[in-house]
């Protein structure tokens, strides 16, 4: 029975950098998720009939929104709905569905690395007919959806088994539980030579960080790929993530990177995050920054089945080093660059512009599906470890002797008040003008820009994307604003250097970054404005 039920709209439905992202608490409010879920439903054109996959990272609250999710789309005429088994499906998982299914779109139910629990963070985002995530003007119809809603629609079937394999039926609506990893598994092993990487007995731990990665790692490395029983750690999804932040970096992956660091480190260490489209890569007693991963990916590529052929072109965000656009100009391919936000890579990817894209915040992707994807970036290491029998060391060592090397690091301040990081920006953007030919110690800056951008396949523009200041030589420093944050505000300060072949290659970051570090305070006024005299992060 279909019932329609009253409503009046939230006034914080706006989704952000990745869908819509709050506490649980929010979420829980009555009317909350389903308010949300009717204005997407609104917005989706010809879904009488359609299929639509749902799946989520396994957080709290993840069964409860799936079964409204679920009951809303047999209410507004969806024709099958295809879900992972008990509600989990990994973000780059759900996208190859979408995209294998001939789906209309899917609902993703994650938080991402934001941590889970009654206390924490759940969101959902909605993903278009491509597999990626629903580009601006799409997410603005939504939000606009939000704000006139009056009512929505849900089928008081009786309850959904989201454990059993199979299908089942909401009046003229088909549920689908799917196996979680099986298609996900296979495409993975269409991409790259499993028989090289068994072959070459490499060890290595992975760190799933009790996320949503667990069991896809235990399937494709242990089973698949013969790593040791145990090479995934923390392989169990759990909805709080054991209290953790599932954020695969080096403050929270800080146990693999010691390992990484010590005397019994395996060939290989990664992490991935709760949803599994991140990715963290430190070989053995080096660590990889993201934006230096995408290069040394694009690089190599090649060296992988699925890329034998070669690039089309490497897209990557705009804070992310450039250290893929010399790679590009060394493979004579062009380079893009985009806005913060996987959903800009998308029309690059459908318009075959690009094959391999990246962000520096530890997310890297191909065009075998429409988000970034966490074991991917990890299998095709593996891949060029196995194919060319070097270490992780080595390659960066090559990498950085062929291309030179961009220095980099991410400070992040957290939980900033609002209206302090708002000022902020709003005193930097202020100066912009001014801040050409004036020096900070040794750097002069040469241009500084708050980043725009064309799309080049739709001629849609995003403006306010972050500033950046360049500084003589090829040094920079770029300021934005999190977009993903559920509390406060986080500045996040993207500091790279640039050494020449020629230059000091092998030097500490910290060190060779000390001195853009001062001028970002002295441009930005960081302590001014947030009373901080250090980040929380450090990346
Ligand atoms: C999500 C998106 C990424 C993006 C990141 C930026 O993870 O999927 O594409 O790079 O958010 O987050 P921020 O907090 O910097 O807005
Ligand atoms: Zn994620």
């Amino acid at each position: 029975m279909i019932e329609t039920v009253a409503t009046t709209p939230f006034t914080d439905q706006k989704p952000g950098t990745s869908g819509l992202r709050k506490k649980v608490k929010v979420f829980q409010q009555a009317h909350y998720a389903e308010n949300f879920i009717q204005s997407v439903f609104d917005v989706v054109k010809g879904k009488q009939g359609a299929t639509l996959v749902i799946g989520g990272d396994g957080r709290f609250l993840n069964r409860e929104v799936i079964d409204k999710a679920i009951r809303m789309a047999a209410a507004n005429g969806f024709g099958r709905v295809v879900v992972g088994q008990g509600g989990i499906l990994s973000t780059p998982a759900a996208s190859n569905i979408i995209r294998q299914r001939g789906a209309i779109g899917g609902l993703v139910l994650s938080a991402s690395h934001n941590p889970g629990g009654p206390d924490e963070d759940f969101g959902i985002k909605y993903n278009i007919a491509n597999g990626g995530p629903a580009p601006e003007k799409v997410t603005d119809a939504i939000h606009a959806r939000t704000k006139s809603i009056d009512e929505y629609r849900i089928a008081s079937a009786a309850s959904i088994d989201l454990d059993a394999i199979g299908e089942s039926q909401i009046g003229e609506m088909v549920i689908e539980v799917i196996d979680s990893v099986a298609d996900y598994a296979d495409l993975m092993q269409s991409l790259f030579d499993f028989t090289a990487i068994r072959g070459a007995e490499l060890t290595m731990a992975f760190d799933a960080m009790s996320a949503v990665t667990g069991p896809y790692a235990k399937e494709i490395l242990e089973r698949r790929l013969g790593f040791a029983e145990g090479s995934v750690r923390n392989g169990t999804p759990l909805e709080d993530f054991g209290g953790h932040h599932p954020d695969p970096n080096l403050v929270h992956a800080r146990e693999l990177y010691d390992l990484m660091m010590s005397p019994h480190a395996p060939d290989f260490g990664a992490a991935s995050d709760g949803d599994g489209d991140r990715n963290l890569i430190i070989g053995r007693g080096i660590f990889i920054t993201p934006s230096d991963s995408l290069a040394m990916l694009a690089a190599n590529a090649h060296l992988a089945p699925a890329y034998a052929g070669g690039l089309k072109g490497i897209a990557r965000s705009m804070p992310t080093s450039a250290a893929a656009d010399r790679v590009a100009d060394g493979l004579g391919i062009p380079a893009y660059e985009t806005p913060t936000g996987w959903k800009f890579f998308g029309n690059l990817l459908d318009a075959g512009m690009a094959t391999i894209c990246g962000e520096e915040s530890a997310g890297t992707g191909s065009d075998h599906v429409r988000e970034k994807d966490g074991l991917w970036a990890v299998l095709l290491w593996l891949n060029i470890l196995a194919a060319t029998g070097k270490s992780v060391k080595q390659i960066a060592d090559e990498h950085w002797g062929r291309f030179g090397r961009n220095y980099y690091a991410r400070h992040d301040y957290e939980g900033v008040d609002s209206a302090a990081a708002d000022a902020l920006m709003t005193e930097l953007r202020g100066k912009l003008g001014e801040l050409p030919g004036q020096s900070f110690g040794l750097l002069t800056v040469e241009a500084a820009d708050d980043f725009a951008y064309e799309d080049p396949t739709d001629g849609s523009v995003s403006r306010k994307q972050g500033v950046r200041v360049l500084f003589a030589g090829g040094s920079r420093v770029v300021f934005r604003l999190s977009g993903t944050g559920t509390s406060g505000a986080t500045l996040r300060v993207y500091l790279e250097r640039y050494e020449p072949v020629a230059g000091r290659l092998d030097a500490d970051t910290a060190e060779m970054l000390a001195e853009i570090v001062a001028a970002a305070d002295a441009i930005a006024e960081i302590v001014r404005h947030t009373g901080r005299t250090q980040p929380d992060v450090v990346t």
